[in-house]
């Protein structure tokens, strides 16, 4: 297989002389988000092009047309971000927002500041585009006019608003939750209601405190870019979004925001290691899998939540892989097999595993879904309440409070999913419609960035929306020269009739009685 693919890039980038340069920005220190953007530069090269990618991971092993720019000042600027995780469940939602724009500017900066990003913007180097992660550092974005290159955004979360600005990509308030509210496009009036003032609330906190905040860093470390801030992240050539609509519900894009979620799974699977392996084959009543992602640890957890978690599991007939950071668990019960790190794809695959317990992060949930295995969901930041929120609805997981859970409520929701087949089954049928595209959504990727560098920015997807301020976006401007029409009709015309009709009556008593005096 490999060779396969060695040659297959080797006919590919001997068939195409005019391969393309790329630079790729992965400016958030996770490592799920890095994975995403990383099969991307991996499936360009493949495709015979070169790509430069700026992130926290360099490659172990070199790849051929692959070069790494590291950039450790990332990761110390989210350190206290990534310390906060956990207690972040406690804040309200409109507090969660400040904070990610708080972090972005630290994170915006820190790359700015790094000394080897500083060295690539004064070099000569030349690219065909630049693929930027879109992770609150809109400023960022400036670098395609300092390269004089085309805007791409990929976006490893969701399609927030800041995202969905930079193409114009509708998003009708009354069918398209927001994606850090815990709802689906199906709303009752009051959370039609709640989405709403919260997008206002987002809108304002944008036009008011976060864009201009990315603006002065735009101006501080672009001070040659002749475009402003706002035309420039509104010129964006191409947006790939980590979504599908199977994964999620039908909704509106512009033509040049494409679906590609899950293109870090390329389904190749690896042998086990041998003890994790022995562990699934001889649990008796299947596995779950537990693990909260690369940035949440549970070893961070309060004592007593892990006391909590481990009565859940203790005396449980299925055996628990729980993903903990600590060598030590006290109070570990013999079913529970912990380690810092498990291949989660691999895990997910086998048959043993009955069901994945995730924070519900959308990289997680895709994975989840495409090996058919239903999800447990402890949502705490960002896209996670609303992933859980649609697996509740769609019928493939359980979602439940971690900031009030109790032992019993995990217990019964491992019990519940292992024992009713309907979530097996529901989730089964998402993982056959999933996988059922005409391309892989890598190819689809490699294949749209290809389309808008031949096409130098394909300015002809570029929607007319981007050049229209709110009000006529919105035709505002249209239903207030509407309304005063009616507002007249109604108020002013019978005012005016009724005077036409004195002046009239009274005209006539005046002729009546004889004369009239002309002016
Ligand atoms: C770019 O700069 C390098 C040295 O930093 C130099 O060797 C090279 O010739 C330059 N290339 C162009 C096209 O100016
Ligand atoms: C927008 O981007 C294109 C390249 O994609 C560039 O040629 C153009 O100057 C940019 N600015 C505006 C305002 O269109
Ligand atoms: C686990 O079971 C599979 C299938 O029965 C078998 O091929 C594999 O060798 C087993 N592995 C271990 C470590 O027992």
């Amino acid at each position: 297989m490999r060779l396969f693919t060695l040659i297959l890039a080797l006919i590919f980038s001997l068939g195409s002389s005019s391969g393309y340069k790329f630079l790729m920005i992965l400016n958030s220190p996770g490592r799920s988000h890095f994975n995403v953007g990383h099969a991307l530069a991996k499936g360009l090269v493949q495709a015979g092009h070169e790509i430069t990618v700026a992130s926290v991971f360099p490659l172990k092993k070199p790849i051929p047309g692959y070069h790494d720019i590291y950039i450790p000042n990332v990761i110390n600027a989210m350190r206290g971000d990534l310390a906060g995780l956990w207690a972040s469940i406690q804040k309200s939602v409109t507090q969660k927002l400040i904070d990610h724009y708080q972090m972005g500017f630290r994170l915006t900066r820190a790359l700015f500041e790094e000394p080897n990003f500083q060295e690539l913007l004064k070099s000569n180097k030349s690219f065909d585009a630049i693929i930027c992660e879109t992770f609150y550092n809109d400023a960022h974005y400036g670098l395609a006019e300092h390269f004089k290159a085309p805007l791409i955004g990929l976006s490893t979360g969701g399609g927030l608003t800041f995202i969905t600005d930079m193409v114009g990509s509708p998003a009708p308030a009354s069918f398209v939750p927001h994606i850090m509210l815990p709802f689906n496009d199906h709303m009752t009036l009051f959370e039609r209601l709640a989405n709403v003032a919260f997008l206002a609330y987002e809108r304002l906190l944008l036009d008011y405190y976060y864009l201009p905040g990315q603006e002065q860093l735009y101006q501080e470390f672009f001070p040659d870019n002749k475009q402003s801030f706002y035309e420039m992240r509104r010129n964006a050539s191409l947006v790939l979004i980590n979504q599908h609509v199977s994964l999620s519900f039908p909704r509106p894009y512009a033509p040049n925001m494409v679906e590609v979620g899950g293109m870090h799974i390329d389904g190749k699977l690896s042998p086990l290691p041998e003890r994790i392996e022995r562990f699934l084959n001889e649990s008796e009543h299947g596995v779950i899998y537990f693990s909260m992602g690369s940035n949440l640890k549970s070893k961070d957890l309060p004592p007593a939540k892990v006391q909590e978690i481990l009565k859940a599991f203790r005396g449980l007939k299925q055996r628990v892989l729980w993903k903990f950071e600590l060598e030590d668990l006290p109070n570990k019960p013999d079913n529970v097999y912990i380690s810092d790190w498990f291949p989660q794809t691999d895990i997910l695959a086998h048959p043993k595993v009955l069901a994945f317990a995730t924070h519900g992060g959308m990289l997680s949930t895709t994975e989840s879904i495409y090996h058919g295995k239903p999800v447990i969901g402890l949502p705490i930041f960002s896209d996670q309440f609303f992933n859980m929120a649609h697996a509740e609805q769609t019928g493939y997981g359980i979602m439940l409070d971690f900031k009030a859970l109790k032992a019993q409520d995990f217990r019964a929701a491992i019990e519940r999913i292992t024992s009713e087949p309907s979530y097996a089954e529901v989730v089964r049928g998402m993982s056959f419609r999933y996988r059922d595209q005409q391309h892989t959504p890598l190819e689809n990727a490699v294949y749209w960035v290809e389309h808008v560098t031949r096409h130098q920015g394909a300015a002809y997807l570029k929607s007319a929306a981007q050049r229209l301020n709110w009000w006529q976006y919105h035709n505002a401007d249209v239903l207030l020269i509407l309304f005063a029409v009616v507002i007249f009709t109604i108020i002013l015309l019978p005012y005016v009739i009724l005077r036409l009709l004195t002046k009239l009556v009274l005209g006539e008593k005046k002729t009546q009685g004889g004369k009239v005096k002309l002016n």
